[in-house]
């Protein structure tokens, strides 16, 4: 079933798990992360983003292919369609394509800015009943081109930015995009706890926080963020350093061509594999399975 992302992030925020937000990249992709979902009976929310969206052909093959692939395969576990890091124009073309939750990411402008055009992107959203992410302060490292200096995210942008009406909040935290470097001090779990306290008290009730560069940070330290009420947990790099260890040593194993290898079905499949190890690791984790 096709849903807004805030249907399912309120029902883990209430019950502390998270949604897995994995990103997709292609067919292949998307009917992995599908599988694992329906697999694990895992509510998920399938991430798109710019780079993603241009690289699969625009905003309506991904929404199209998302609905199909939905179909054919008989998915009957929650999944949303989510933009993951838009600015401004992508996340109005992704509202008007048919996406149901979409992350406006306005962490690189001055914070007035990024209120003010956050709060047009909830009034436009909110009309059709999708779902708005925002970011305050920002994720370190780079994803697809977005670039973030890893500012931890001061508490009066978090609750000024609560107070726009989206759904859920991205707050730099120490984390970053990528791989972690090795003296990586952790996530910043002290202040994420006071950023809840704060914006729970602003809106009166629990705000679901997101935790981007989801790939690498100990589990331990995620079920903590998870139980103080990160309700979405992105993963982008972890699937494609599995695909890309699964395909490499496919093809680095295979001398011959009798076994007709060099079919993109069976390459792909390979790493396709890789995915959905990985991506069923993660619901582990992130205590989502059987939540459907
Ligand atoms: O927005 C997507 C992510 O935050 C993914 O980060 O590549 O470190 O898992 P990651
Ligand atoms: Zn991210």
């Amino acid at each position: 079933t096709i849903v807004s992302g805030k249907n399912i992030i309120n029902k883990a925020r209430q019950n502390s798990y998270a949604i897995g937000a994995f990103n997709t990249n292609n067919l292949e992709w998307t009917e992995a992360i599908l599988r694992v979902a329906q697999a694990q009976q895992a509510p998920t929310i399938i991430a798109a983003s710019m780079g993603a969206v241009k690289y699969m052909g625009g905003f309506k093959t991904v929404v199209d292919l998302i609905h199909d692939l939905h179909d054919d395969l008989n998915i009957t576990v929650p999944i949303a369609i989510h933009l993951d890091h838009g600015d401004f124009e992508a996340a109005k073309a992704a509202i008007a394509a048919g996406f149901t939750s979409v992350m406006f990411d306005g962490s690189s402008l001055p914070i007035d800015e990024n209120l003010a055009k956050t709060q047009e992107i909830v009034n436009l959203a909110h009309a059709k009943g999708i779902s708005v992410e925002a970011e305050v302060g920002s994720i370190g490292g780079e994803e697809d081109g977005i670039i973030g200096g890893g500012e931890i995210a001061p508490i009066p942008d978090a609750v000024a930015m609560v107070n726009t009406g989206i759904d859920f909040l991205a707050a730099g935290i120490g984390n970053i995009h990528g791989p972690y470097p090795d003296n990586w001090k952790g996530l910043h779990l002290d202040h994420l706890k006071n950023i809840t306290l704060a914006v729970n008290e602003a809106i009166g009730h629990e705000m679901p926080i997101v935790l981007h560069g989801g790939s690498g940070i100990p589990d331990d330290q995620i079920k903590t963020a998870i139980s103080m009420g990160v309700s979405k947990v992105n993963v982008n790099s972890e699937a494609q350093l599995a695909f890309h260890e699964a395909l490499r040593e496919f093809i680095l194993a295979d001398h011959d061509l009798e076994g007709k290898n060099y079919d993109p079905r069976k390459l792909l499949a390979t790493g396709v594999k890789g995915i959905e190890s990985a991506l069923t690791e993660r619901i582990d984790v992130f205590g989502n399975a059987n939540k459907a």
